[in-house]
């Protein structure tokens, strides 16, 4: 099994983060590198340049995001923890899989409209080809699972294209050069709802701190944001077919019955017929219980630049040496003399 997932160093780590991929990379971390898995956790620093930035935020973000991840529970000791940047076999097969992807598949990416918007000819030519980037990012090292929230499955299943048709195209069927990636998506988290909006993703990029709850946000905060979620009158229904069309409903029941490890059926038993006044005190102290340690950890960590800057180099070294023989066998397929 090789497990490998990345984050986009644009910001802080928000619970939409945690609870749909984060998590799922820890558990993963925990559960399969015993069993002689390999996890390669990576933040997509490349993938972040594809949107307006400024270059010094980008630097301390990446930073940032590594602590973050190691609070959360990411162990350099055990999983292959790096950015791209440093692993520029990740561009070079792009690059390959330019040749592969086509402009169709591209054309149809819904991130790429959503964020090019109407303005496409102003759009960055990184941001048309960011999923082949995503794609190489997976392929390079023959990802069998690939950990993510919802909103990056339509990605995944262009990364399953272009390894399919590259293996079609220059290689054999007895002989592969990529292996197709499985999305782990999970079911009751997979897609973190804004606090301010049921309809839209808790996001980095929302305008309002108070749509999502980060990892650096204190118990005040946490409690604050959780009591203005904004939630519809009635109070909660005993079976989860009473959540249907209560969009914001829903998203908090999720978000307390992943925090909790429980099932929103548990958590509908527990609150049936309470409202609002008594569900978020109790949504906002469970949260606040179950980041606190991680934000600590996170404060600490965060401080120390030289540990942080080890812990990429090491993580990179250890990509780069797992990149070589597929960036290779890429090469050799198209006929490319080296
Ligand atoms: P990014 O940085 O936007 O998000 C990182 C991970 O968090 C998940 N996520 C969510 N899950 C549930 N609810 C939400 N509201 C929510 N918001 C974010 C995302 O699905 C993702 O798993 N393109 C990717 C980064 C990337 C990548 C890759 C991922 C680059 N190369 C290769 C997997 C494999 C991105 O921008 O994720």
């Amino acid at each position: 099994m090789r497990i490998v997932s990345g984050i986009q160093p644009t910001g802080n780590l928000h619970l939409g983060n945690y609870l749909g991929a984060i998590r799922n990379w820890v558990r993963m971390q925990d559960e399969w590198t015993a069993k002689g898995a390999t996890c390669l956790y990576f933040l997509a620093d490349l993938h972040a340049i594809s949107m307006p930035h400024t270059p010094a935020e980008l630097a301390s973000n990446t930073r940032e995001m590594v602590a973050a991840l190691v609070s959360c529970g990411i162990d350099p000791d055990r999983s292959i923890l790096f950015n791209q940047a440093q692993v520029p076999q990740h561009a070079e097969l792009q690059w390959l899989l330019n040749g592969t992807a086509r402009m169709g598949w591209l054309n149809r990416m819904t991130q790429w409209k959503d964020k090019a918007g109407k303005n496409r000819e102003g759009a960055s030519v990184a941001l048309f080809t960011y999923p082949v980037l995503q794609a190489a990012d997976v392929l390079l090292y023959q990802a069998t699972h690939v950990p993510v929230g919802e909103d990056q499955k339509q990605h995944l299943e262009l990364a399953r294209d272009v390894a399919q048709k590259f293996n079609n195209d220059f290689a054999s069927e007895e002989a592969p050069v990529f292996t197709l990636p499985e999305p782990i998506i999970p079911p009751e988290a997979a897609r973190i709802m804004s606090l301010r909006d049921g309809s839209a993703k808790m996001s980095k990029s929302d305008p309002s701190d108070m749509s999502r709850i980060n990892l650096t946000d204190d118990a005040d905060a946490i409690m604050q944001k959780v009591k203005k979620a904004r939630t519809d009158p009635e109070p909660l229904p005993g079976e989860v077919e009473g959540l249907a069309g209560r969009a914001e409903a829903a998203n908090l029941v999720g978000i307390y019955a992943t925090m909790a490890g429980v099932t929103a059926a548990d958590v509908l038993r527990d609150f049936a017929g309470q409202g609002f006044g008594a569900f978020k005190p109790a949504l906002g102290e469970l949260l606040v219980d179950k980041l606190a340690p991680m934000a600590a950890r996170y404060r600490e960590l965060r401080e120390d630049r030289a540990v942080l800057d080890a812990v990429l180099r090491k993580g990179a070294e250890k990509a780069r040496a797992l990149a070589v023989p597929t960036l290779d066998a890429a090469y050799a397929a198209l006929g490319l003399v080296r």
